[in-house]
């Protein structure tokens, strides 16, 4: 059963926001086995895309997570995707999640496709805070977090096994709280 029903479709100047469904399942798994994209991430890659096919149809039919293909608003191109997840609904909290194809990087869209997202959660899911996890060396995810004002709120130290790398990474903890 999807969390919101109709699909809450967002759209920004230059995206349009719209719901995953199992056709996209290519397009993730481009992304998901794309080493730029998977550099800051410790876990490994989809190995097949069977894998990466029952993620969507997990996005598809959530009940903790609402998930936006982001999508070029003149071709319809896949350009990537965000969600809110680890939807906390007795302390109003969710994490955000956000992936750019490499071409795009560099001209503000993961901000632009974010600020919807965020008035979303604030108004329709009522959440007081939303929270990024993100890798310390992640200068990129980072910036996106700045510019959108959210604040580092923890630094834990070694606190992820690295299954690419079989070390363990320190990680940030981004918070904006409702405004
Ligand atoms: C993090 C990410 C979503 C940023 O999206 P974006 O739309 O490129 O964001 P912006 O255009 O606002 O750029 C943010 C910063 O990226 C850096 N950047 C710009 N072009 C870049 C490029 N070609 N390559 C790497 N970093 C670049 C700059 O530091 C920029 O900050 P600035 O605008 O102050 O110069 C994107 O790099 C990405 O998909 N990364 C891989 C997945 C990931 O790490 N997700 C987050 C997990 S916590």
């Amino acid at each position: 059963m999807p969390l919101f029903d109709p699909f809450p479709v967002l759209h920004t100047p230059r995206l349009h926001l719209r719901a995953p469904c199992l056709a996209d399942a290519p397009d993730f798994h481009r992304h998901d086995t794309d080493l730029q994209v998977r550099r800051y991430l410790s876990r490994p890659p989809p190995s097949s895309l069977a894998v990466t096919e029952a993620k969507v149809a997990g996005m598809v039919d959530n009940t903790d997570a609402v998930a936006w293909v982001l999508a070029d608003a003149t071709t319809g191109a896949f350009l990537g995707y965000a969600c809110l997840w680890h939807w906390d609904q007795l302390n109003a909290r969710a994490e955000l999640g956000y992936v750019l194809d490499p071409a795009r990087w560099g001209q503000g869209l993961v901000p632009e496709a974010l600020t919807p997202i965020l008035q979303f959660g604030f108004e329709r899911m009522s959440l007081h805070a939303i929270e990024a996890w993100v890798h310390p060396d992640n200068h990129a995810s980072i910036r996106v977090l700045a510019k959108l004002g959210f604040i580092k709120e923890s630094h834990f130290r070694e606190h992820e096994l690295n299954l690419n790398t079989h070390s363990w990474d320190d990680v940030l903890v981004y918070t904006l709280l409702r405004p």
